[in-house]
């Protein structure tokens, strides 16, 4: 098992046998790989529905705060799915949330906005739902947004990671990176980081909230810290999918320990992450027997409604009270060995502080009043 999840493997496979075969076995192993996983996944989706034990969040919940007047919130890919239903429980308890999408016209996102309202009755009339742009595929799309919403508000309680692909074709953004990478990893780090000022400011009853909203397919996979863009390993989308994921609690466990340091100390904001359970998405279009039996699928897996309910539990819950911690069904779980060696999470830091030094230096030059610090230095 330890051998097909060391580059170093395959990179010797690649000099005794022909590329095409080595790339065809690596995308079939690592596709049994997430297919057993997903598989014990469906099991535990029975489980769910059939268990009083597990967790499931009503409308009212003791531990999560209903009243949340004044609170702003933003919430990546929340044009759809688990994104839109987290954003719309947000704005029923009076949150101005801050959707992006990535849709260009602004058509589009006004009337993504009207029909978000309209589906929910809000408890609280002082919320609002805006769907402002974001293309992960370009960092240069996340300056653009943070320069808007520290002008436009400044201060952030809630901030969740949620948009994301899964099991794209092999496909490098401008910025040079691999797609499932940039959007659900690296693109996410940017935007935390340029929002810490932004989270700080956030003056409510406790510290400002990270939820990254990652999965369980990051267990049975390893990263490769020595080719995470795939350049000389091969290509297999359900790696590139599993690692993004692992590459996000990797960051979470890192940032929340950057948190405790003298540097991180100043800011006050607990980061968490989560699996938010196998929901019926836009996510799946690319799951060939999803796409056969849809009316399998949907009476397996959840509702996005009920995959929102750990995104919720993680940004209100007044049971949180601390950072780096993965969660499933509103309880905290352990993430797999890999994710949690500090080794592996302090290499993929210095590789992540060395892909966005650039960007942030360019970043603190444009929008010299809203300085960030050097990227998760300790
Ligand atoms: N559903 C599940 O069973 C499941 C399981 C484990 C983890 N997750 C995780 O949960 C999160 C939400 O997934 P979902 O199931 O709700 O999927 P979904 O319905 O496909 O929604 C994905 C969201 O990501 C946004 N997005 C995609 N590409 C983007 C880009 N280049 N730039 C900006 N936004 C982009 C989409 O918005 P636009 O198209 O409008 O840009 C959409 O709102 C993902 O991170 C996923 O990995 C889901």
């Amino acid at each position: 098992m330890l051998a097909i999840n060391d580059y170093k493997f395959w990179l010797l496979m690649y000099r005794i046998f022909p590329k095409n075969i080595i790339d065809t076995v690596f995308t079939i192993i690592t596709a049994i790989q997430l297919y057993l996983l997903g598989a014990r996944y469906v099991l535990k989706e029975i489980h769910r529905k059939l268990s009083s034990k597990v967790r499931k969040l009503s409308a009212n919940e003791p531990d999560i705060p209903d009243d949340l007047t004044d609170y702003v919130a933003v919430v990546t890919g929340g044009s759809r799915g688990i994104g839109l239903s987290a954003a719309k429980d947000l704005y029923r308890r009076g949150c101005i949330v801050i959707v992006t999408s990535s849709a260009s016209s602004q058509m589009e996102r006004d009337k993504m906005a009207e029909e978000a309202k309209e589906s929910v009755k809000a408890t609280n009339n002082s919320g609002n739902i805006l769907v402002w742009p974001i293309d992960f595929r370009e960092m240069s799309s996340v300056f653009d947004f943070v320069a808007r919403f520290n002008k436009e508000y400044g201060s952030l309680d809630i901030l969740i990671n949620n948009a994301g692909v899964m099991f794209v074709d092999k496909n490098f953004t401008s910025d040079g990176f691999e797609y499932h990478y940039q959007i659900n990893y690296l693109s996410h780090v940017l935007l935390t980081w340029l929002l810490l000022p932004a989270l700080n400011k956030a003056d409510k009853k406790g510290p400002a909230r990270v939820v990254n909203v990652s999965s369980s397919t990051h267990y049975p996979r390893c990263a490769f810290l020595d080719d995470l863009q795939s350049q000389i390993t091969p290509y297999s989308a359900f790696h590139a999918y599993a690692q993004s994921k692992l590459c996000q609690i990797m960051f979470t466990y890192y940032m929340a320990n950057w948190l405790r340091s003298d540097v991180g100390q100043s800011y006050r904001v607990l980061i968490n992450c989560l699996h938010p359970g196998v929901a019926m998405t836009g996510l799946y279009q690319y799951v060939w027997w999803v796409r056969l039996f849809p009316w399998l699928a949907s009476f397996l897996f959840r509702t996005a409604d009920e995959g929102a309910e750990t995104v919720i539990y993680c940004a209100l819950s007044t049971e949180i009270e601390s950072s780096g911690y993965y969660y499933e069904d509103c309880s905290s779980l352990r993430s797999s060995k890999f994710s949690m060696n500090k080794i592996y999470q302090n290499r993929l830091a210095d590789l992540t502080r060395k892909q966005l030094a650039k960007l942030i230096e360019k970043y603190n030059q444009t929008y010299p009043e809203y300085k960030v610090p050097q990227i998760l230095a300790y």
